[in-house]
């Protein structure tokens, strides 16, 4: 079996989901169900024996090292990280406390199981950390997309912490051989979005006849990917990739945040008109510009496309238009998404 961390945020959960879709291998789910972790993301497999879910910090040696010995995973899987850029401005700490320290107690306790595994489960097992485009910090208009080679530059309090846990997986591998992976994606986009991100922050927003808030001039870039793709991505990389290397994930889809909301707002328009038959794109509101924001990501995913044959199934087209059918026909989920904790980060970050 394998073991999973944050299972329950977005990535993770729609991992889980696909885990259990795609084949028959059980999977240990650890999360602390923070704000973003959210156990409705997993009702579909409630009565799944193959999804054993357990409450709990990556930081928590001794339950770590329970779950360890008691299921022995072949492959550990990181997701859970703080991962929201504007949070970790209000809030640097608790990105530090879980992506850096969190990540170093983690690792210490994988390592300590690790080392006494015999020598073929020894050199089968894989530490798979999942990362962030971010790290790379940001790029000009005419830039070459970020390779792997790209010198880390984090800029925020969240891409600083991801790089810093990066480096310690990566340490981790040098120092003591330990069989990691790190896989450094663009950013996702699909279904169980938490909305405090910009597209189900807008979309829901828009459905609400509430402002679309677009940060500065919304021509910042960013690269979306179908969080799907990224899941498939991690599943090649963890059955394919080669030790100690690191592999970019994106999905050749570079957006301007002006054009993404206008895309969802013209998708809105034809599955879901106003009453008033004006477009959505009345509703965008520019704001105060996010402090130090990255102008433009881009990914080069060469090197897991060549290595590893993976490609991605969506484009952005047909992914996003997805991604909009699915939270129209999932309103309970977003109804109980908009908690009292979440309306209280609306406040101070949009008021
Ligand atoms: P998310 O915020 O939706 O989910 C994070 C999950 O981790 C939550 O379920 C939360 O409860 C859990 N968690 C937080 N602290 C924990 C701790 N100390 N112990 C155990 N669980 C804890 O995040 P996401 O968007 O699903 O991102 C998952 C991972 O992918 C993160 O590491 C992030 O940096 C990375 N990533 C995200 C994107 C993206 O666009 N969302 C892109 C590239 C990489
Ligand atoms: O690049 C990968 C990263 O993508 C991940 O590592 C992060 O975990 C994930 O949150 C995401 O970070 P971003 O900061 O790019 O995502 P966010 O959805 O917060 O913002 C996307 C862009 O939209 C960014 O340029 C800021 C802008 N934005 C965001 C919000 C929430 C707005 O213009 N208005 C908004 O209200």
């Amino acid at each position: 079996m394998i073991l999973v961390t944050g299972g329950a945020g977005f990535i993770g959960s729609n991992f889980v989901l696909d885990w259990l879709a795609v084949g028959d291998e059980p999977i240990v789910n650890l999360d602390l169900l923070t704000y973003a972790g959210n156990l409705e993301n997993l009702s579909s497999i409630d009565d799944d024996p193959r999804h054993t879910f357990v409450r709990g910090d990556i930081g928590d040696s001794k339950l770590v090292a329970e779950l360890l010995h008691k299921y022995t995973p072949r492959a550990v899987i990181n997701f859970a990280a703080e991962s929201h850029v504007d949070r970790s401005i209000h809030s640097p700490e608790d990105f530090i406390q879980t992506n850096v320290v969190g990540t170093f107690h983690f690792l210490e306790s994988v390592r300590a199981y690790w080392s006494a595994l015999d020598d073929q489960s020894k050199s089968g097992f894989r530490f798979l950390h999942v990362s962030t485009d971010e790290v790379y910090g940001t790029l000009g208009d005419k830039d070459p997309a970020f390779t792997e080679t790209t010198p880390y530059a984090p800029n925020s309090p969240y891409s600083a912490s991801k790089a810093a846990s990066d480096h310690l997986v990566r340490a981790y591998h040098h120092t003591y051989g330990l069989p990691v992976l790190t896989t450094n994606c663009s950013n996702n986009y699909g279904p169980y979005h938490f909305p405090e991100k910009l597209i189900p922050l807008c979309l829901l927003n828009a459905m609400a006849g509430k402002p679309l808030p677009i940060y500065g001039d919304g021509q910042q870039v960013r690269d979306w990917l179908f969080v799907k793709d990224h899941c498939s991505a991690i599943r090649s990389v963890l059955s394919d990739g080669r030790v100690g290397e690191t592999y970019n994930v994106g999905g050749w889809n570079e957006k301007a945040n002006l054009d993404v909301v206008n895309t969802l707002c013209e998708i809105l328009d034809k599955l879901k008109p106003r009453a008033d038959g004006v477009s959505y794109k009345a509703q965008i509101t520019f704001v105060k510009d996010r402090p130090g924001h990255d102008r433009r990501y881009a990914i080069d995913a060469t090197k897991i496309e060549r290595e590893l044959g993976w490609k991605p199934q969506e484009t952005f087209e047909t992914g996003i238009a997805k991604t909009v059918a699915w939270y129209l026909e999932n309103q309970p989920w977003v109804s109980n998404v908009v908690s009292g904790e979440y309306r209280q980060w609306l406040n101070k970050q949009y008021s």
